[in-house]
């Protein structure tokens, strides 16, 4: 819906939606915020951030992580298992889950490892780390580069209901790459990983998932040849998805002219012809949903030589502000947006959220499109600031943010 309306919330759900629904409540238990000319927006809900909890917490650890993530306006967040111990195991879910629940913040929902140790070679207990809380499963940040393992792990994801993301990364064609193999790593002298190494492994997993029926979903995307596949796929009915990240919608291999290293990601920064295509599959639904993948570092990590330096940067706080410029430039609908980041994402994990349907539960944001405020340390509330856009001033803003009718966030 894209209306202006109230909205009523009782008991931690949308009791009523719609023009003058709030007319003629009153009352000392009752608590109005009045948000005119802002957005009221169903919260926002990441298939893909990296808490670093446990083992590297002095990056980012689960309450820091969801008080980033209720500063950017979303109410549930998927955290990857690269963390130290791997999420493999029941106990790491558990504690994860733990974590997430005493931050009483927006909701966390864990992926579990693929494989043990996510080395790609034997399974883990999925039906374990299902009961234990896990969405999916995912060696993210690897590939399942086996494909009888893959097949495999397609079918036991698929017996189990859970979600399996891949990093899509041939790494025998990623050897010792640095950034988007192009012009720009030629001049750079700096190793590159090319668009085949991301494409082949799509091509692979689209017939896998055909042959095993799993929910199959592909994590970042960012090739030109890999949103050709998934159009493929899906106009013959494959049930496969797709997520893309803000960075990969917005910059290019040319952002790394200078070695900066917060612009050090996995996959890389590409062409213009991707993110042409990349804007186009988005506004088409090729590819389903925007996801962060919030990949928290130290300047440990990030303030060293280039090749030394870890790939990833933060995008919980930032998404908002830098999608909102693709509406204000006219590439994105404000409903393509909201359901890119809300409904599609929370029915593709089948998570909470995602409407704002009269009944449902009352997980939303507020956002405001013209509040300015400069990204910087001293704003954002993650633990760390690895991004491009750190210091820049933007537009747009989360100011409200409710999980379960309790007030997460507000500034
Ligand atoms: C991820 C991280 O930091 O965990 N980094 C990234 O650039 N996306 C892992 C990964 O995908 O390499």
């Amino acid at each position: 819906m894209d209306e202006v309306a109230d909205v009523v919330i009782e008991a931690g759900r949308i009791a009523r939606i719609g023009r003058d629904a709030a007319a003629g409540l009153s009352g000392e238990k009752i608590r109005v915020l009045d948000v005119a000319g802002r957005w009221v927006v169903p919260g926002f809900v990441d298939l893909h951030a990296h808490f670093r909890e446990p083992g590297y917490e002095y990056k980012e650890d689960v309450a820091s992580g969801l008080r980033a993530a209720a500063a950017g306006g979303f109410t549930g967040v998927c955290v990857m298992p690269n963390t130290k111990p791997i999420n493999d195991t029941r106990a790491i879910t558990e504690m994860m889950m733990a974590r997430g629940r005493a931050a009483a913040g927006p909701r966390l929902y864990p992926f579990a490892a693929a494989t043990v140790g996510s080395a790609g070679e034997q399974l883990t207990e999925m039906a374990d780390l299902r009961d234990a809380g896990a969405i999916g499963v995912s060696d993210d940040g690897k590939c399942l580069m086996n494909a009888a393992v893959m097949r495999a792990a397609l079918e036991y994801a698929r017996t189990f209901d859970m979600l399996f993301s891949q990093h899509c990364e041939d790494h025998d064609l990623t050897a010792g790459a640095q950034m988007h193999e192009g012009h720009v790593s030629t001049r750079l002298g700096l190793q590159g990983w090319p668009r085949a190494a991301e494409d082949v492994i799509v091509a692979r997993d689209l017939i896998l998932a055909e042959l095993t029926g799993a929910r199959y979903h592909v994590a970042h995307v960012s090739s030109l040849g890999a949103v050709r596949l998934l159009r493929e796929a899906k106009s013959r009915g494959l049930a496969v998805s797709a997520e893309v990240t803000p960075h990969h919608l917005l910059l290019t291999h040319d952002a790394l002219i200078g070695f900066d290293t917060a612009c050090k990601v996995n996959p890389p920064l590409r062409e213009p012809e991707d993110i042409a295509a990349l804007r186009e599959a988005l506004r088409d639904g090729t590819i389903d949903c925007i996801a962060t993948d919030h990949a928290p570092h130290s300047p440990l990590e990030k303030q060293c030589e280039f090749a030394a330096a870890s790939p990833g940067m933060i995008g919980l706080e930032p998404a908002v502000p830098l999608l909102l410029d693709l509406v204000r430039d006219g590439l994105l609908s404000p409903m393509r947006l909201v359901e890119a980041l809300s409904t599609k994402p929370a029915r593709l994990g089948k998570l909470e959220g995602g409407t704002l349907k009269a009944g449902s539960v009352a997980d939303l944001a507020v956002i405001d499109p013209e509040r300015r405020w400069t990204i910087s340390q001293a704003s954002l509330s993650s633990r760390s600031s690895n991004t491009p856009f750190l210091n820049k001033e933007v537009r747009g803003k989360a100011i409200l943010t409710m999980v379960a009718g309790q007030i997460v966030y507000e500034s």
